[in-house]
């Protein structure tokens, strides 16, 4: 079946335990998530740690098939049911009788089969198109979406109640490019992975410089888009190039607008909230909010500076573009003490 949760960060070391725990319950799950995130890789998990291995795990991708036929291929039905249906048929809730069943892209499911789908999950029953007779099955729902189910609440898109039934346990899996230290225990899991399937003892790793690359870029496209670029660099070689190509396909800019901090910005925040000052933190004199505000300060003071020097120092235009009213800008640039670099009294 899938791979092995790979990954060392906070959020995967998270997920990791969380399906330790959650495995066993049998309790309806929602994973959510970016496309390529591995959401499947989660579901295909807790099966495997679940009293319920051995048994189905089936799954159904719900924004793959028009309704009738998502409904159809969910409950199945007895003959002559709907023209067409020359033989009974047997839908997903029972075949995965005893195993698991993962509604992928659960999002894109129509109000009416929600609340068809809420039925079954309330009563543990179905009944197949065209019978009388409801079926009981028990079957463990893993749901998946990347949309933002609370958004698609608000939206009149999905059923609340229906909400609240899947997500007794919610497993939210963060893009790639918020996890960078990810990115090389993927790389060489995948990279043994495919060694193996092409028969060769191993297989090169891409240069450290590479990876600082890898590191910062964005990733659209998650864990699979990595993959991607691995198979790319194994059969064309070129590293740099293709590292060149994904920020220039993207349009990202190379570094800078990674949110990622290296460990070297952090040793740069520490050392600018003065974290290391052990007395600073005995005596108590630090506190969460006005490190916050500390920050904020600085940022909106070097933004503020940046888009004045692009203006010329022109206060009104400066303020059109940070889109604040001139009169804010005037308070921030003396709150903030905003000099033109000649005037800074740091460097007289
Ligand atoms: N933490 C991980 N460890 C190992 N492999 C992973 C991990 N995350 C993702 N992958 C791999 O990346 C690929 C995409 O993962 P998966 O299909 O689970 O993503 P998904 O969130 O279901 O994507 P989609 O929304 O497109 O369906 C798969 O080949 C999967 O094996
Ligand atoms: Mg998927």
């Amino acid at each position: 079946m899938g791979p092995p949760i790979i990954g060392v960060s906070e959020n995967i070391r998270k997920i990791k335990e969380l399906v330790e725990h959650v495995a066993h319950t049998g309790f309806n799950t929602v994973i959510l998530g970016e496309s390529g995130v591995g959401k499947e890789v989660i579901a295909q998990n807790l099966y495997q740690k679940s009293p319920r291995v051995g048994k189905p795990f089936v799954k159904i991708n719900c924004a793959a098939l028009p309704e009738g036929l998502l409904e159809s291929e969910l409950f199945g039905y007895e003959r002559g049911a709907f023209t067409g249906a020359e033989q009974k048929h047997r839908g997903k809730f029972q075949l995965a009788h005893g195993g698991v069943l993962l509604l992928d892209e659960i999002g894109d499911m129509s109000l009416v089969l929600q609340a068809k789908l809420l039925h079954v999950l309330q009563s543990g029953e179905f009944a197949p198109l065209g019978s009388e007779k409801e079926l009981k099955t028990d079957t463990w729902v893993i749901a998946a979406t990347n949309h933002d189910l609370k958004q698609d609440i608000s939206d009149g898109k999905f059923r609340e109640d229906l909400y609240y039934r899947l997500n007794i346990i919610k497993i939210y899996i963060s893009p790639l490019r918020e996890r960078p230290e990810d990115i090389e225990p993927l790389i060489d899991f995948y990279l043994e992975q495919y060694a193996s399937q092409l028969g060769s003892a191993n297989i090169e790793r891409p240069p450290s410089e590479v990876i600082a690359r890898l590191k910062q870029y964005h990733w659209p496209g998650n864990v699979r888009e990595l993959q991607n670029v691995l198979k790319r660099m194994l059969v064309l070689g070129d590293c740099n190039k293709i590292v060149d190509e994904l920020f220039e396909t993207t349009g990202q800019k190379p570094a800078a607008q990674s949110p990622a901090a290296s460990a070297q910005d952090l040793g740069a925040v520490r050392s600018f909230l003065d974290l290391d000052n052990k007395a600073l933190l005995e005596n108590h004199a630090f506190s969460l909010k006005a490190a916050k505000k500390k920050a904020v300060d600085k940022v909106e003071k070097e933004i503020i500076l940046y888009v004045l020097d692009r203006t010329d120092w022109n206060r009104s235009k400066a303020a059109k573009i940070l889109k604040v009213s001139y009169k804010t800008l005037l308070n921030k640039i003396t709150e903030l003490d905003i000099r033109p670099p000649s005037f800074n009294s740091d460097t007289t």
